[in-house]
Parts: structure tokens; C-alpha cells; sequence
């Protein structure tokens, strides 16, 4: 996560407050020459842009460096999560591993969906939900991600029942696809309390749900709004995720599902980019065509100022009509513990990956043992830079209540970046707080982007690993 390797002696960490310092110069003398004197004196809009385009190379670049430091997980075969200490608000996140179609784009941790495989893993959840509770752990919220959690409505059930029998869930939120939106599937889920239901579109455009290996078994771009008008209404919140940037994908393919959405009057919509590993890219070649970063700012923009007349933005993806829960637990949770094969969590300042291997998963766990494969500690300037990405990629951070939990001033730690940032146009400080400019969001979404292809590049890695390991055995 986050930005910066806490194995590098001081010298060189302290090095790289030096590198944002002397990339906002760099950054900062073309874009003034630009936005002031030129500018406003020539009207030479192309330098406004050279200085855009220069400022989001910058961004990505120096994510996508920070991410590959961070993201370096130290594996051991001894490891475990500390019992509970304090009572700051922590999620549980539960993974499901399962999808009955495989999408080429998608590096999450799934396997095609076999029940006999299927029933063991909910079983062992179940235990692995208990350990938490031997550990002392309370927790605040639920979130159910895949994979397709809405596999096996029945273990479902159970699971969430049981989760909530144990702790103190407020809210509920489960992901699922357009195919399991039926009368029967929508009772169930109402029934045991989920709050938001959030469906995976990624696009209305038949040809391109052909492409991404998804028209046959999750629906028709028709079949899915049929199935969503139908869900509307029955949670709080009911979230459609939506994708951009595809290889084959046109700004007209956007336009078209940008009205199909605005007329379904959906609560909330997540509008992801595409954001693939080294490894799913060299895949997706092959079927969909190459990846082309560069013209996300094109859909972006559209987008954001196509949803503006009807949606809220309430992180720098997320669009809600009113006060909906967002898709990104991160943003409101700063502790969340990973359960299931392939999740990740983030206790007391230590990121925790369990293993990969979904057989590895379900043996250690029915032997009594946590199945924790992976960790990396953050130092604290790390914690402060990843709470720095989070929390405004909800658009604002509030300098005092940061400042209060980590015991330090923020705004001397990580002068560099914030400094940068003002340069760039991309932030605004209001009293207390730091606030995302427009400009601002679309500079959220790079870096939350390259965070995540870090994330889906690190997942590759561990399911390499794994099969590595099986392979071996
Ligand atoms: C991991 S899926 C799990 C839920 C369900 N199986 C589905 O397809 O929606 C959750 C969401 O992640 C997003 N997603 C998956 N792979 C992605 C990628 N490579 N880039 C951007 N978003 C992605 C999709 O929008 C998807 O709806
Ligand atoms: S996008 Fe959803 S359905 Fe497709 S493979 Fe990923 S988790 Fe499964």
C-alpha cells in the first residue's frame, strides 16, 4: 500500500520527500509559464495541456514506483494476526473465491465455480470467522467481495448469519452478477440484512459483454437493465459497477451506457477504470486488443461530467444520488481484517495476505490455523501516505483528526506531496482541511489506479506462487 519501503536505510526514505520537492519544481515552472504568463497573455491552450498531461505523467510515474517498494510482502509459514487491541472501527472483509464465467480482465483471486469445492470453503470460513472471535475481535461492518459471494445462496446465508450473531455489524454490503438478481436471491439478501447490493455491469454493449466473456452467462445488456430496475428500491443502497477503458470500448459505447444508467435512477454507480496486471494486459491482448492508458482522461471527463447533472461524486469514482454507502471500505475504515483464500488486511499498520491456494486455505484452517501467507509493517510516514491517498480519494481529509490519531503533523510529514499537489491545481486547503479539486479527482483516480495494478500485480505473484507450491508438494 502505500508509498515508500521501510527496508531502505533513513538516507534514502528521507531521499524521497526529495524526489516530489524536486519533481514539483520541475513540474511547477512549464505549468506556471503555461497557466500564467503564456496563458493568459497568448492563449496557447495546447501548453495548459502539455502542462496536464505533463503533471499526470509525473503522478503515474512516481505511484506506480512507490507502489512496487510498497507492495513487497515478506512470506513466512509462522504467521499470524495480533489479538485485539483498542477499539478503533474495523471491517470484515470476506473473500469468495468462485465466478461461474471468468472474465479476462479481472485479477482478483477466482476459480470457475465447482459446488464440491464451493461447500468446503464456506465451511472453513465459517472457522476462520470464529478465530477472529478467539483473538477478540469486534466488528463494526461486513463486506462479502469476490469472486461472486451470491454463488451458494444457502452457505451465504449461513456465513452472514453467523458473522452477525458474533459482532457488531451495522452494515452489510455484498457484491454479486446481473444473473442473480432474481425475486428468490433479492428475499434472501434482504432478509439477512444486507444494506447495499452492488452489481457488476461493466458495460451495457452486447459486443463488447461478448468480448469480455460475459453475455452468455450474466446476461445481455437488456436482460441487465431489466434485472436492475427490478432490484432498485429494495436496499439502501444499490450500487452498479461500471467500467471504462477498454481496449475495444468507444466514447460512443460510453455515451450509450451513461444513458442506459441515468435512466435506470440506480443509487450509486462505481466507474472503474481499467486497471489490469503486467501479466492480465499480455492476456487481454491477445482477445480484446492492447491497453491504452492515455485515453482514460477523455472517458473521464465525459463521464464525470455526464453524471454531474444527476449523481453526487462521492470519492473520485463514485457517483450517489444521496447519502449512499461507497464501494471503497478503505475510505472509511482504516482497519479491516481479510478473510478467505486471497484476501487482504490492514491491522494496526501491517497489511496481512492470506493464501492464495484455495486447498492450502481450507487445510490450514481446518487444522486450526490461521492462513495469513504474507505480511509487510509500515513505518509511520507509510501510514501516513496511504491515509493520505484514502481519505482523499473521498475528496477530503480532515488535517486535525489525522494529526489526533497518528500522534504527528501531517502537513509537516508529507509536506512534499501536498506541496505538489497545490502546484498541480490538484488540491485546495479550506481551515482545517484538505480538499480535492476537479482537476484534483481525475489525479485521485491515476494514483488510485496504479495502486490498484500494484495490488493485481502483487495478486499474480501469490497465485504463481501458490501454484508453484502445489506443484512442488
Ligand atoms: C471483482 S468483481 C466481484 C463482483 C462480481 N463478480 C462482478 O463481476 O462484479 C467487482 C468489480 O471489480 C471491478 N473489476 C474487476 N476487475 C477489474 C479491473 N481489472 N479493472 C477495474 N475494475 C475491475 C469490476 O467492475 C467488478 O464489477
Ligand atoms: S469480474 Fe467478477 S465475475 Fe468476472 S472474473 Fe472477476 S470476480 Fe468473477
Amino acid at each position: 500500500m502505500f508509498f515508500a519501503d521501510q527496508r531502505m536505510p533513513r538516507k534514502k526514505s528521507e531521499q524521497y520527500g526529495q524526489d516530489w520537492g524536486i519533481i514539483a519544481k520541475f513540474v511547477s515552472k512549464p505549468y506556471h509559464f503555461a497557466e500564467t504568463r503564456i496563458g493568459n497573455h497568448m492563449r496557447l491552450d495546447f501548453l495548459r495541456e502539455y502542462a496536464y498531461v505533463l503533471a499526470e505523467k509525473v503522478i503515474t510515474h512516481a505511484a506506480r514506483k512507490k507502489n512496487e517498494q510498497c507492495l513487497r510482502f515478506f512470506p513466512s509459514e509462522s504467521l499470524s494476526v495480533p489479538r485485539r487491541s483498542g477499539n478503533v472501527p474495523t471491517l470484515l472483509y470476506m473473500h469468495i473465491p468462485f465466478c461461474e464465467e471468468l472474465c479476462p480482465y479481472c485479477s482478483f483471486n477466482r476459480v470457475t465455480f465447482q459446488e464440491d469445492a464451493a461447500r468446503p470453503y464456506f465451511a472453513a470460513l465459517r472457522k476462520e470467522i470464529l478465530m477472529y472471535k478467539d483473538l477478540g475481535y469486534d466488528f463494526n461492518a461486513l463486506y462479502v467481495g469476490g469472486g461472486t459471494p451470491t454463488i451458494l445462496m444457502d452457505e451465504l446465508s449461513e456465513t452472514v448469519r453467523l458473522v452477525k450473531s458474533l459482532y457488531s455489524i451495522g452494515e452489510v454490503s455484498i457484491e454479486t452478477n446481473p444473473n442473480h438478481l432474481t425475486p428468490g436471491n433479492l428475499d434472501v439478501l434482504k432478509a439477512i440484512g444486507v444494506n447495499r447490493l452492488s452489481v457488476g455491469v461493466q458495460t451495457f454493449d452486447d459486443a463488447l459483454l461478448k468480448a469480455l466473456n460475459r453475455y452468455h452467462k450474466y446476461g445481455s445488456g437488456q436482460e441487465i437493465g431489466e434485472r436492475l430496475a427490478y432490484a432498485q428500491g429494495i436496499f439502501h443502497t444499490l450500487n452498479v459497477d461500471l467500467m471504462f477503458n477498454f481496449p475495444m470500448q468507444t466514447i460512443e459505447m460510453l455515451d450509450k451506457d451513461l444513458e442506459i444508467i441515468i435512466s435506470l435512477g440506480v443509487d450509486q454507480i462505481t466507474y472503474y477504470p481499467l486497471m489490469s496486471s503486467s501479466r492480465t494486459q499480455k492476456k487481454m491482448q491477445q482477445d480484446l486488443g492492447g491497453v491504452s492508458y492515455s485515453r482514460g482522461r477523455e472517458f473521464y471527463t465525459r463521464l464525470a461530467e455526464t453524471l454531474a447533472s444527476h449523481y453526487k461524486a462521492t470519492t473520485a469514482w463514485c457517483f450517489s444520488r444521496s447519502d449512499t454507502m461507497i464501494d471503497e471500505y478503505a475510505v472509511n475504515y482504516e482497519e479491516y481484517a481479510g478473510l478467505g483464500s486471497g484476501a487482504i488486511g490492514h491491522i494496526g499498520g501491517t497489511a496481512y495476505a492470506n493464501t492464495f491456494d484455495i486447498e492450502a486455505y481450507i487445510r490450514k484452517v481446518n487444522a486450526g490455523i490461521l492462513p495469513v501467507a504474507a505480511k509487510r509493517d509500515f513505518a509511520m510516514r507509510e501510514r501516513l501516505c496511504y491515509e493520505f491517498l484514502m481519505k482523499l480519494f473521498g475528496l477530503r481529509l480532515n488535517l486535525s483528526s489525522v494529526n489526533a490519531k497518528h500522534g504527528v503533523n501531517m502537513y509537516y510529514q508529507l509536506w512534499p506531496e501536498i506541496l505538489f499537489f497545490r502546484l498541480v491545481r490538484g488540491l485546495t486547503k479550506e481551515g482545517d482541511e484538505l480538499a480535492l479539486t476537479k482537476r484534483g479527482q481525475y489525479y485521485w483516480l491515476l494514483m488510485m489506479r496504479e495502486f490498484f495494478i500494484g495490488v493485481n500485480n502483487f495478486r499474480d505473484y501469490c497465485r504463481a506462487q501458490a501454484n508453484t507450491n502445489r506443484e512442488t508438494a
